[in-house]
């Protein structure tokens, strides 16, 4: 039997955070219905103790959807935690997540406090937090460089005062997978309470690692993995949802891990936010990236067309993509000629799929990539062309 593992979107609020990734109220609700379509369990929906604005759009996404939970984000700080809880009230299921800095770093030069005043105020914002909803997650900002004893102090204490979920961020992307994984291991086994809280983990992107950190804590034991459509987020952005939801679809056997999430609706969610946030998802992206179930080598081509699994992992329809592309490129074999010309409705003898052959590969050395209008071109100039 497999162990569930929660989703919690924060394309919302994180994701936001992305420069130039504003979104409208209106724009938010339209993602949120999405995501919950997509069947993640926790909207995080925005900051509402940060403008009027996201207070609003907070609001407006916690009425608009019923099938999971919304999250909003607030500092460690009585008057947050009231302005969060005030727009998530009406939502079918309210979360507050509160956070505060734990490193040596943050806790002297950002907050100015002692680790003691630190605890204290974690304590007070846990305790405020749960006397308003049972859904409480406390998030230990820069975890992945904070002592691991004072960190497993601040979980214990976190816990105790009410938190349902504990979030270990790697707030800067500095964690590197075995690594980030000990952390996660050392602090289930020495949070004397661990049991009653889901420990939850937030990996940014800065070294490229915020999927690979975020799968290796789910195999050390962590719960839950908070992530982002596209991996868009603050600076490299976070670990992306679709790359963190496939890895453990893809390799069932190696996680033993299964998440709520319907797959075919991954790729229809990240084109609906390249599409609202005006930025376009890059050809090489994991994938939802254009290139990501396109081929071009003709040993690949040809591998293909005998058997898919030969070189893709997953089926596109497995993520909501109409299907595998055969790129015509100069580095294509005479097999995906073929099947291009079968596709496009031609009949050619085998004199000439090689004349079309030696023509796309004469054009391949001057145009980067081969379009169906091309082949066809070559094929009437090159197989039905009328004499002079
Ligand atoms: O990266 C981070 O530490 C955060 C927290 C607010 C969870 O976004
Ligand atoms: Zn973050």
């Amino acid at each position: 039997m497999s162990e569930r593992v929660y989703i919690f979107d924060t394309t919302l609020r994180d994701g936001e955070q992305s420069p130039g990734a504003t979104m409208t109220p209106q724009e938010k609700v339209r993602m949120a219905r999405q995501l919950e379509t997509l069947g993640v369990d926790i909207i995080e929906a925005g900051f509402p103790a940060a403008s009027d604005g996201d207070f609003e759009s907070v609001r407006m996404i916690a009425a608009a959807v019923k099938n999971v939970q919304v999250a909003a984000l607030c500092r460690a700080l009585t008057t947050d935690i009231d302005r969060g809880f005030a727009a998530i009230k009406d939502a079918a299921h309210p979360r507050i997540h509160t956070f505060l800095a734990t490193s040596e770093l943050h806790m002297k030069h950002k907050l100015g406090k002692s680790p003691r005043e630190v605890m204290d105020m974690a304590r007070a914002a846990v305790s405020h937090a749960a006397s308003l909803t049972t859904n409480v997650e406390f998030s230990a900002e820069d975890a992945s460089r904070s002592e691991p004893e004072f960190l497993a102090a601040m979980c214990e204490l976190a816990i105790e005062a009410g938190a349902t979920t504990v979030n270990i961020p790697d707030t800067v992307g500095y964690a590197q997978p075995a690594e980030f994984a000990e952390l996660i291991r050392f602090l289930l086994g020495r949070v004397k309470n661990s049991a009653k809280a889901v420990f939850a983990v937030h990996c940014h992107n800065d070294l490229g690692l915020g999927a690979a950190n975020t799968l290796a804590a789910l195999a050390a034991g962590a719960r839950q993995a908070e992530v982002t459509l596209s991996g868009i987020g603050e600076r490299a952005g976070n670990a992306s949802l679709e790359q963190v939801v496939m890895a453990l679809r893809t390799r069932p056997t190696y996680y033993n891990l299964e998440t709520s999430v319907d797959s075919e609706q991954i790729y229809p969610s990240c084109r609906l936010l390249s599409r609202i946030i005006g930025m376009p998802i890059p050809p090489y992206q994991a994938i939802i990236g254009r290139n990501a179930f396109a081929h071009e080598s003709g040993i690949h081509q040809h591998g293909m067309l005998k058997d898919r699994r030969t070189y893709e992992i997953m089926t596109p329809q497995s993520i909501g993509r109409a299907g595998t592309e055969m790129v015509l490129g100069k580095h294509s074999g005479r097999h995906a000629l073929k099947s291009k010309v079968e596709q496009l409705n031609y009949r050619l003898t085998d004199e000439q799929i090689d004349l079309v052959f030696a023509a796309v590969k004469e054009l391949a050395d001057r145009k980067k990539q081969i379009y169906d209008d091309d082949v066809e071109s070559l094929i009437l100039e090159n197989v039905f062309r009328i004499p002079d």
